[in-house]
């Protein structure tokens, strides 16, 4: 029985479905929402997660793989139609399975007939919708912004001799918010989505789509970095005036007020590249009443170490007011997959880490198979940050198909494997979803394990989180409690062996290895090298 206390996007875990790389059904090497259909019983039945969130799949011309909207309120045919849409919402629904969408509200499409209309004439009635200057009297742009895509962040339009802002590529201009049209217009389209049952929304650029008003010069960055990564010229400037302005936060009341007034509850998660916690935990709202979740990025960019990931999970917990609910990541479509960041013992440990801590886990599609980043050869890659900017910084290889078996294509589609839109892992014929229910010990069922565990136990999905200090250096040790039940997770970040002190003895529930169900432990817990166990203290 679900707990009347929390909501289900507390409890639950969230899995990200980047639409274009999931199943394809019609064969054009493109994944599409009658695939996600197809695909809902592993979701839910076989794998075991509560929530889907998916990224865009509204008309786009894909400059940016569909984070370049064309119209808000349809699907792009490449992905489906809007009844599909419909039924996928119903098939969802159905299987006890949320559904999330993505909001992209930072900017639209060159292509947006909103944008036409706005290039058209400085006089079009949409003109100040985006953000128009002039030059400065040399010619040069309004400011020294920059794009994150590499290069200036303003391009010039000949016909209407004024520089339009675009944060992202020049085919993304962003929108003015301060403009209370393009306010109305946006917040229609939440409404167009909540009413066609959608159960929440991943807001896009969540901290940066309202920008100082008068546009001030971002002043240079005396130190190196400005992200969770190195970004070339874009971390030469300290980004004080092209994002987190607090007029934000208003619009996100505004925001809350709208969604809570579904039922049931519905939630919004903001994509939130902020890495100080006194200026992130703002965005749950002084009183709790802006987002639900902003999402917490700060797991891919700590050192994979046990003093490290406890200092992180350390500083979430004391950051959060009371109340505001945590919420980890490990992977999504902007990030080199865990595999490849950490190592695949690692992530076996990392899976564990996940999906015990105190907090909503978001997993990213094929992370359930300990899928690693693929090495796209430059001729087949798609991603225009790759091309505009520093070629490390390309995104296409967490972005290849989902392997659901050891056929030619993988069993994502029909099409012959030089056709899919993004080439397979040279492993794709071990690491598949068919190949791994097969295995007992696989990373699949390691994640359905847990999954099963995190729903079954009060302790996990909804205890405080309480580290214990008297742990081996290499190891990070905590407690999850709820009632009477008592569970201790420990973790060995080292290749070797560790002995952990239990405070009672206990059972174990789960090793990472999947080899030790059931075992009974006193007093002394051995973990073997990159080893996490759960165990239930007392019994
Ligand atoms: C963040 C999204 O996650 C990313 O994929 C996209 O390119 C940018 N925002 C721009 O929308
Ligand atoms: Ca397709």
């Amino acid at each position: 029985m679900p707990d009347a206390r929390y909501a289900w996007w507390q409890t639950g875990v969230v899995y990200q479905i980047y639409p274009r790389s999931f199943k394809d059904t019609n064969g054009d090497g493109i994944g599409d929402l009658p695939g996600v259909i197809e695909k809902l019983d592993y979701l839910r039945e076989t794998l075991g997660v509560d929530a889907i969130w998916l990224s865009p799949f509204y008309p786009s011309p894909q400059a940016d793989f569909g984070y370049d909207v064309a119209d808000y309120c349809d699907v792009d045919p490449q992905f489906g139609t809007l009844e599909d849409f419909d039924r996928l919402v119903a098939a969802a629904h159905r299987r006890g399975l949320k559904l999330i969408v993505d909001f992209v509200p930072n900017h639209t499409s060159d292509q947006h007939r909103w944008f036409k209309e706005s290039r058209s004439a400085r006089t079009s009635p949409k003109r100040d919708w985006y953000v128009w200057r002039d030059p400065k009297p040399d010619g040069s742009p309004p400011n020294n912004w920059l794009s994150v895509f590499g290069g200036g962040a303003w391009e010039w339009d000949e016909s209407t001799e004024q520089f339009y802002l675009h944060s992202f590529l020049k085919e993304q201009p962003d929108l003015n918010w301060r403009n209370p049209e393009v306010k109305a217009a946006m917040f229609d389209v939440l409404r167009f989505w909540l009413a066609r049952g959608v159960d929440g929304f991943r807001i896009d650029v969540a901290h940066a789509f309202m920008k100082d008003p008068a546009l001030r010069d971002n002043p240079p960055n005396p130190h190196e970095g400005t992200f969770h990564k190195p970004m070339g010229e874009y971390d030469t400037q300290l980004h004080l005036y092209d994002k987190a302005h607090p007029d934000i936060h208003p619009i996100y009341r505004e925001i809350r007020r709208l969604i809570d007034s579904y039922d049931p509850p519905r939630v919004s998660i903001g994509e939130m590249h902020i890495y100080d916690w006194e200026k992130w935990v703002r965005y749950y709202g002084e009183d709790l009443d802006e987002l639900h979740m902003p999402f917490n990025f700060a797991l891919l960019n700590t050192a994979w170490e046990a003093a490290a990931v406890r200092a992180t999970v350390d500083a979430l917990e004391a950051a959060l007011p009371e109340g505001a609910w945590p919420n980890y990541v490990l992977n999504n479509h902007d990030e080199t997959r865990f595999v490849t960041r950490e190592g695949a013992a690692q992530a076996r440990v990392a899976a564990v880490l996940l999906l015990t801590l105190r907090g909503t886990p978001t997993l990213y599609y094929g992370e359930e198979l300990g899928m690693a980043e693929v090495d796209v050869p430059r001729e087949r890659q798609q991603d225009p940050w790759g091309f505009r900017s520093l070629p490390e910084l390309t995104r296409d290889g967490c972005r290849t198909p989902m392997p659901w078996d050891a056929s030619r294509s993988a069993g994502f589609s029909d099409a012959p494997p030089e056709r899919l839109w993004l080439p397979l892992g040279d492993d794709y014929k071990t690491v598949n979803v068919e190949h791994e229910l097969r295995e007992p010990r696989s990373m699949l069922h390691l994640y359905r394990k847990l999954l099963a565990l995190r729903s079954e136990s009060p302790a996990l999905h909804q205890g405080p989180y309480c580290p214990i200090d008297e742990a081996p250096e290499d190891c990070f040790v905590f407690l999850r409690e709820a009632g009477d039940e008592k569970i201790l997770v420990a973790l060995n970040f080292s290749s070797d062996a560790q002995q952990v002190a239990l405070p009672t003895p206990g059972c174990l529930l789960l090793s990472s290895h999947l080899d030790r169900d059931e075992e009974k432990v006193e007093d002394t817990l051995t973990l073997r090298g990159h080893e996490a166990v759960v165990v239930r203290l007392g019994g």
